[in-house]
């Protein structure tokens, strides 16, 4: 009972809701898989099909033959050509990482333009006085069902609602994290240098305040040294991270503050300087591409996305080869010790083959092209930094495949979760849980140019072993020991180098 409750805590604790308005309808969905051999370059519109994946027994109706014909035309778009669209384009194909990038973060109908709520208690729970961790839960259930409430009466916006750990536990999270960074520039960099630190997605700005707040009121040495950044993709967000500043008194603003209304993507200057670069609860976000693997040769083929003209989306595959990000990302984890989980079982996959109506590729796996790509920019743009980032380690109630997205949404106060990514932009959140040991290994070979296993400086910890270790758990205790703290978000890790 215990149990499921926390991991329903758990589940909820990240989703981002939204609601429908009133006289939308839903979108059907059609998800075929089909797989295609690309010839030459990557907009080849002659494309050599194979059967599709239970295609053999099933011949296409005249129908899909047409639409198959017109799909071969089809311009390949990434989210860039897309992003000054008003609605969701059709006839196209696009990397998923591009649709996947288009549904969330298109300025004008992706997931995170509407109106985005990160919630926050008006005042910081007193932890002390409450009981024990289901008191702690019941009042949370009880100021988010307010939120909730509001967010119904704003029927026409699809309102999100985020929880973090920074918001939840603040300010004593907010603390652990600036306690970790005083304690290793005190260690490395103090007095000689300045304490600089970039935030990745700030979120209301909770974290720079009890940041700064923890630094100004424990270590004045260190905060006339502190210079802290904020680089923020929503206009809306950088500005309420700013109004943080502006509600309090002139005396006790953090004049030491810079917030950068640009997504980490766009980023183009160069930071030569020793910082600490954070990111909590924003790489999830970030999206995927999708892999499969043939079964008899077991090359592996990419896929895209192709919206026809009534707005249906077919899975359509090509060999990898055409696209440089998804190539520097395979050729640099095979360098690590990861083996894809689904070509690894190859005597199964002997098997599955000489079944009727068998599969010609492999079960499908997420790659993290943009988190990687996040790795090349520190690697380019901040040669120095110590790097603090916490996401989802696993994530229950995701569509299939390996390192696989939960897609959802939310409807006049239901959860909507669906089985695929593959469903209209704008309406239906998609995060993906994280595999930090293999981020770990990435980012050696990325940023530190060395192998797996090297460098002890490199860490990933759970949010529990983070919270132990640097959090206050006297203050975050309740009066039956139970410390919420540590005990929610048990599917978080932390990697810290
Ligand atoms: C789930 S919120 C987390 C906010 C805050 N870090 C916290 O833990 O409360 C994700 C934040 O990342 C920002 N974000 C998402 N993608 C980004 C990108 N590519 N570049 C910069 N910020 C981004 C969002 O606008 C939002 O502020």
């Amino acid at each position: 009972m215990l149990k499921s409750n926390r991991n329903r805590f758990i589940q909820a604790s990240r989703q981002l809701l939204s609601i429908r308005p009133k006289h939308s309808s839903f979108r059907p969905v059609i998800t075929r898989l089909q797989h295609t051999k690309v010839s030459s370059s990557s907009n080849s519109s002659s494309s050599e099909e194979r059967p599709g994946l239970f295609s053999p027994f099933f011949s296409p109706t005249a129908e899909e033959q047409a639409e198959e014909k017109a799909r071969r035309h089809y311009p390949r778009l990434t989210a860039y050509d897309t992003a000054n669209c008003k609605s969701p384009p059709t006839c196209n194909k696009m990397l998923v990482r591009d649709f996947i990038d288009d549904s969330l973060y298109n300025p004008n109908y992706g997931y995170f333009s509407k109106q985005a709520v990160i919630f926050s208690p008006e005042t910081d729970f007193d932890f002390n006085r409450m009981r024990d961790h289901l008191e702690f839960m019941n009042v949370l259930g009880q100021l988010y069902k307010d939120i909730e409430g509001e967010a119904d009466e704003v029927d026409e916006v699809a309102r999100q609602v985020w929880h973090t750990p920074t918001e939840l536990f603040k300010p004593w999270y907010g603390y652990a994290i600036a306690k970790y960074l005083v304690s290793e520039y005190k260690l490395n960099l103090f007095p000689h240098k300045d304490l600089i630190i970039y935030e990745m997605g700030a979120g209301n700005g909770t974290l720079m305040m009890n940041i700064l707040d923890y630094i100004q009121q424990n270590e004045p040495a260190v905060y006339k040294r502190t210079q802290y950044n904020i680089i923020e993709i929503s206009g809306k967000l950088a500005e309420r991270q700013a109004e943080r500043q502006d509600v309090r008194e002139a005396k006790d603003q953090h004049t030491c503050v810079k917030i950068i209304n640009k997504s980490i993507f766009d980023w183009d200057i160069h930071v030569p300087d020793q910082c600490f670069f954070l990111g909590m609860e924003v790489i999830d976000n970030f999206a995927h591409d999708l892999i499969r693997y043939d079964l008899e040769t077991l090359k592996p083929y990419q896929a895209l996305v192709s919206t026809d003209a009534k707005g249906e989306y077919t899975e359509v595959y090509e060999p990898v080869g055409s696209d440089a990000l998804i190539n520097r990302y395979l050729a640099m984890r095979d360098q690590t010790r990861y083996r894809s989980p689904v070509v690894s079982k190859h005597l199964w996959l002997k098997c599955l083959q000489s079944l009727p109506l068998a599969p010609n590729m492999t079960s499908a796996e997420f790659i993290p092209t943009k988190l990687f790509m996040l790795l090349e920019t520190l690697k380019t743009h901040f040669p120095q930094h110590r790097l603090v980032l916490s996401d989802f380690s696993s994530l229950p109630d995701s569509v299939d495949g390996v390192d696989a997205p939960v897609v959802q949404t939310r409807y006049r106060g239901t959860m909507v979760p669906c089985s695929t990514y593959m469903v209209q932009p704008g309406w239906f959140d998609i995060f993906f849980p994280t595999n930090f040991e293999l981020l770990r290994d990435l980012y050696l070979l990325v940023c530190r140019g060395s192998r797996a296993g090297n460098d002890k400086t490199v860490k990933v910890l759970t949010h529990r072993e983070f919270c132990e270790r640097y959090g206050d758990v006297e203050r975050t205790a309740t009066r039956s020991g139970e410390n919420p703290m540590l005990m929610y978000y048990e599917n978080m890790k932390m990697i810290i180098t």
